[in-house]
């Protein structure tokens, strides 16, 4: 079969990844893949059911009777589209814990491969230039600085709705990174041959008018005209 078009988009909490691949996707005529929503899923399905977030019978068996898929954008556990209920404090505070373990990992590899194979696809999460799409023909690495990456995430929550400072939003996302990228499998982690950008001081727009300009000779044709 050919090999198909992917766009491997890494990075930190608030780094941008979401917004920058969705817009992405929209340009080059792609999909978008949120993996982080199927860890998300899998860590709101577990903590409802009280599973603890470590290997053994608990987790092996609630992983065997739970179902994630994707319709479109919009994330379903068996038939329940649990889309609006993942991005909360809760999900934020426990979904790391749960993504470390290899049975969770590796329950997703399949569904997440799979979607590269019903056209071009834009990827984003912490492994995806790594582990899940090592072949992918662009991979982009955006970070920025702590503070800036809990401003942006405190402002989205306070949109919802939720009321935190931003203080507690930044110990969070620490906490979250140093789990994500200090486990053993998949860690977060640059790609070799990625494209890295600091986006702190970018708008969205110059982080994806930059990328563009970066990705102009693997886009060739791809990206009209920009
Ligand atoms: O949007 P945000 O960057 O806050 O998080 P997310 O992309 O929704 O991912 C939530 C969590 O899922 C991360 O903190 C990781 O623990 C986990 N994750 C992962 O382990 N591997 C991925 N490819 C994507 C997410
Ligand atoms: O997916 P990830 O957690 O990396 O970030 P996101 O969900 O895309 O959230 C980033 C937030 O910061 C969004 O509200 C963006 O509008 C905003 N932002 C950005 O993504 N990139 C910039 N250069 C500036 C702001």
């Amino acid at each position: 079969a050919p090999s198909p078009f992917v766009v491997a988009i890494d990075g930190p909490a608030g780094s941008g990844k979401s917004t920058i691949a969705r817009l992405l996707a929209r340009k080059i005529g792609a999909s978008y893949l949120d993996t982080g929503a199927l860890y998300r899923a899998i860590a709101f399905y577990l903590d409802g059911r009280s599973v603890p977030p470590e290997e053994g019978e608990p987790l092996r068996c609630a992983l065997a009777e739970l179902t994630v898929s994707l319709r479109g954008e919009r994330v379903f556990l068996g038939d329940e589209d649990v889309t609006d209920r993942i991005r909360t404090p809760r999900v934020d505070s426990i979904v790391s814990r749960y993504a470390a373990l290899g049975p969770v990992r590796e329950s997703l590899l399949d569904l997440q491969r799979s979607q590269s194979r019903l056209g071009p696809l834009v990827a984003d999460g912490r492994d995806m230039g790594t582990v899940v799409f090592p072949e992918a023909d662009v991979k982009i690495f955006l970070s920025a600085s702590p503070e800036e990456r809990a401003r942006r995430r405190w402002r989205e929550l306070v949109d919802r709705g939720e009321t935190l400072t931003c203080e507690e939003v930044l110990f969070q996302v620490i906490r979250r990174d140093r789990i994500d990228s200090d486990r053993t499998l998949a860690p977060l982690r640059e790609a070799e041959g990625a494209f890295s950008v600091d986006t702190t001081d970018l708008s969205v727009e110059e982080v994806l008018s930059h990328l563009c300009d970066l990705m102009k000779p693997d886009l060739s044709g791809r990206l009209g005209d920009v």
